[in-house]
């Protein structure tokens, strides 16, 4: 969207229903702007009070913050667990006997339908702490490392809930991310047991991760050494009953493991700030970056915004489609929900397979109230087209949400209508792996909405638009979004790399947490997200860091160079366009180019495959050797090529560039 076009979105203002606001927790914008404000003038006793209301507690802390830039320590002194908070203190309460998480399998085709299976709270919690006395059996303790990397299965709820009750700090690894990215994570985080399934279901074929499990157990690194030294143990869930590997002594059935064990497990007393989980996360270097998050500030983070920004009610059914594998599943499936007492809905599959309307299926089916999702799908789903919402009876939903990449007016549109029947109000909640929790968002019974701006902050939160300098801008001025001060779910750092973390978000704006998203705010002080302005790409919602992109084509033997930028993409956001330049001797052929496509999947997974890849004689690079990627991103959109390009080393490349037709 441009400047103009999302100015003249401006004028449609959709004022939360009557009805929604008159049942809703915050019920106007004067008191939504109360609470916000209380929020940044009173900081700990507004976070003290919360905490203390929505988190149960083994020991009060004795300081809400304790801020020595750029780290936050919230309630420190204070103890609690994570899985206590999502279960154990539901137990004895209506909430016990509710369904925790339902769960539909993907179906075999239209005509056999998915499993289903149902947990309730006690349920859950039995499950929850018998895996637990798996993963201390097989050796796990307080503080070690549980890399996840399981299909979307109420055992991936179970193994990260397992964790936190014993005080082990979880890393869920996305089912579709390659050995390649498992090798790298594990040895980054170190991790001690790694739990997988034989097997998982993705659009009638199964994903073959124990398989994966094993290839990047056997990996090395540029010395020889083995990048999974440190696991000792693989528990593998029977998920899709394929063939696989068992290496005696390393690998152990989940299911048999269970035969040794009891369902009483008392929770570990968690520190404040201890880590709960790590995520890794594609930044601007070829490095992934394992943000880490702790235990109390994360979780207010996660249930104070599944509360105020989806409005939750006992009654709701609630359901986010994001893979567990990403930070919207752990704080929007999980902890969120789970911290609240809801029902949270898990679909293991794709929304178009069998038939593209699995999504208004299971809405119809589980009586869905509240329904959270990303751009890409609604645009996807209007492509598909309106008959097959119409087919399904929606009428149960009162909410919307979209989340990872900005939505354009015309699909927040087309969701309104079609899917929320114009009932619904829409949340559209910025926030980042970073941050651990919603941070621009509309509160649903108080704020109007404006297509396509995630419109007010959170409370707590203090964004602001500033320019190269550090300056707030003036309004509907362009800049950079930072955040500025601490709020309860940031990020405490990168995983055994605090000097990173320091410089990738504290540098660029001094005394400020720098978001790498560009943004204006408009003259109501609504912010418009205008996406990455680091060498990060959305690409369908998933941020891909494009220089992980280019180290995986550059391990290709053929490459030489490569550099990888995004071109607009109608369906997905941006599409990846990789540039590469050849060895000499080497013929740039269709094969090849293919060959280039499934190695990037090989290395990091489907989601990096870059949608084009282009040979070239050489790259543009300027006097000091840096490829000039703006222009490469204006060849790869096709549009005119301006601004300065007197630093060129060669004009020539250009030319070649533009018209590198290799074929
Ligand atoms: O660019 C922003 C975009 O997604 C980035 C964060 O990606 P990730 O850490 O993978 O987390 C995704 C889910 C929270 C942000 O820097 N983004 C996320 N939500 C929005 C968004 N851009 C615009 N509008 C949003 N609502």
């Amino acid at each position: 969207m441009n400047a103009i076009e999302s100015v003249l979105h401006e004028e449609r203002l959709f004022p939360p229903p009557k009805e929604f606001s008159a049942q809703a927790h915050i019920k106007s914008l004067a008191q939504y702007k109360r609470m916000y404000r209380e929020s940044i003038e009173q900081p700990e006793r507004f976070w003290a009070k919360q905490a203390e209301n929505e988190l149960v507690w083994f020991k009060r802390w004795k300081r809400v913050l304790q801020w020595k830039e750029p780290v936050a320590r919230w309630f420190d002194g204070g103890q609690l667990n994570v899985s206590v908070n999502c279960l154990d203190r539901h137990l004895d309460t209506p909430v016990g006997n509710k369904a925790a998480i339902i769960w539909e399998g993907e179906p075999d085709s239209v005509s056999k339908p998915g499993e289903e299976r149902v947990l309730t709270y006690k349920q859950l919690h039995r499950e929850v702490c018998r895996f637990a006395n798996v993963l201390k059996r097989n050796g796990v303790r307080r503080g070690d490392r549980v890399l996840i990397y399981l299909p979307m299965v109420p055992e991936a709820a179970v193994a990260m809930l397992a964790c936190a009750r014993i005080g082990a700090i979880h890393s869920v690894v996305f089912g579709g991310f390659s050995a390649h990215a498992v090798a790298d994570r594990v040895c980054d985080c170190g991790a001690k047991v790694i739990v997988t399934a034989d097997g998982g279901y993705r659009r009638g074929t199964i994903v073959q991760l124990k398989k994966n499990v094993d290839e990047a157990l056997k990996m090395t690194d540029e010395r020889g050494r083995r990048l999974g030294r440190t696991v000792e143990k693989v528990i593998v869930l029977r998920r899709a009953y394929n063939e696989i590997h068992i290496e005696e002594g390393r690998d152990v059935w989940w299911h048999r493991e269970l035969e040794y064990v009891t369902a009483d497990c008392p929770p570990e007393k968690m520190n404040s700030e201890d880590p709960l989980f790590i995520l890794y996360t594609s930044g601007s270097t070829g490095k992934p970056k394992g943000i880490f998050h702790t235990t109390a500030g994360y979780l207010l983070g996660a249930k104070m915004t599944t509360k105020y920004v989806f409005d939750l009610r006992d009654t709701d059914v609630f359901w986010c489609t994001a893979d567990v594998g990403w930070v919207t599943g752990h704080s929007y499936v999980v902890y969120g929900p789970l911290a609240n007492g809801a029902t949270t809905v898990m679909y293991e599959g794709a929304p178009n397979w069998p038939e593209p309307d699995r999504f208004w299926r299971i809405i119809e089916k589980y009586d869905v109230t509240v329904f959270y999702t990303a751009p890409t799908a609604i645009r996807a789903f209007m492509k598909w087209g309106e008959e097959w919402p119409r087919k399904h009876d929606l009428s149960t939903l009162r909410l919307l949400g979209s989340v990872g990449e900005p939505i354009n007016p015309e699909a927040w549109m087309w969701y309104y209508e079609v899917i929320g029947g114009k009932r619904c109000p829409i949340v559209d909640t910025w926030w980042q792996t970073e941050t651990g929790s919603i941070m621009i968002t509309p509160l649903p019974g108080a704020t109007p909405t404006k297509p396509g701006s995630a419109t007010l902050p959170f409370f707590g939160v203090a964004p602001e638009v500033v320019d190269d300098q550090g300056r707030p801008v003036s309004p509907n001025v362009g800049g950079k979004l930072v955040i500025r001060r601490p709020w309860p779910s940031m990020l405490r750092g990168l995983w055994g790399d605090m000097k990173r973390y320091q410089e990738v978000y504290w540098k660029e704006v001094p005394h400020a947490y720098f978001t790498g998203d560009g943004c204006r705010r408009d003259k109501d002080g609504y912010f418009w997200i205008v996406g990455r302005i680091d060498d990060v790409l959305n690409v369908a919602g998933h941020r891909i860091g494009t220089a992980e992109v280019e180290s995986a084509l550059v391990s290709h033997s053929a490459v030489a160079e490569a550099a990888v930028v995004g071109r607009p993409d109608d369906l997905k956001g941006q599409a990846l366009v990789a540039f590469v330049t050849l060895k000499s001797g080497i013929k740039p052929t269709r094969d090849l180019r293919e060959e280039l496509r499934q190695h990037v999947t090989k290395e990091i997974g489907a989601i990096a495959r870059p949608d084009e890849v282009r040979f070239a004689e050489a790259l543009p690079k300027t006097r000091s050797g840096k490829i000039m990627r703006r222009l490469l991103k204006s060849i790869a959109a096709g549009t005119e090529i301006n601004g300065d390009t007197t630093t060129l080393e060669d004009f020539s490349v250009l030319t070649r560039l533009s018209q590198a037709e290799e074929d």
